[in-house]
């Protein structure tokens, strides 16, 4: 089973990297659920919103080829990369997959989590 791991925004250490094995076939917001990495997703993974941006430094090349539509979306997200990814529609081949989820991302996360949100101002 490929292995996911997510590291989280500028490399916060006050929030360890999630990692989890997933089908072949499974989307990287999947995975994130699943494990509970920190991965906005305002539109709920219907290709609609950018919220679930992520830029993958491992396994990059394993995942299907970025879709017209993807592209289109990922054109409101900021920060676009050569290795940019909308993490609801790429589904993990056989390799294992490390990505790191962006500020964007992640305060899109804090938004659908206002309780993590006071949590972590203390
Ligand atoms: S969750 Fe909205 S585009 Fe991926």
């Amino acid at each position: 089973m490929p292995k996911v791991t997510f590291r989280n925004p500028h490399a916060l250490t006050v929030l360890d990297p999630r990692s989890i094995d997933v089908k072949k076939g499974t989307s990287i917001l999947d995975a994130a659920e699943e494990c509970g990495a920190r991965v906005g997703h305002a539109c709920g993974g219907n290709l609609a919103c950018s919220t679930c941006h992520v830029w993958v430094h491992t396994g990059l090349d394993s995942l299907p080829e970025v879709a017209d539509k993807e592209n289109d979306i990922m054109d409101k997200a900021f920060d676009v990369r050569p290795e940019s990814r909308l993490a609801c529609q790429a589904r993990v081949a056989d390799e294992d997959v490390e990505v790191e989820i962006t500020e964007e991302s992640h305060r899109a996360w804090l938004d659908e989590n206002p309780e993590e949100r006071k949590r972590a101002r203390g």
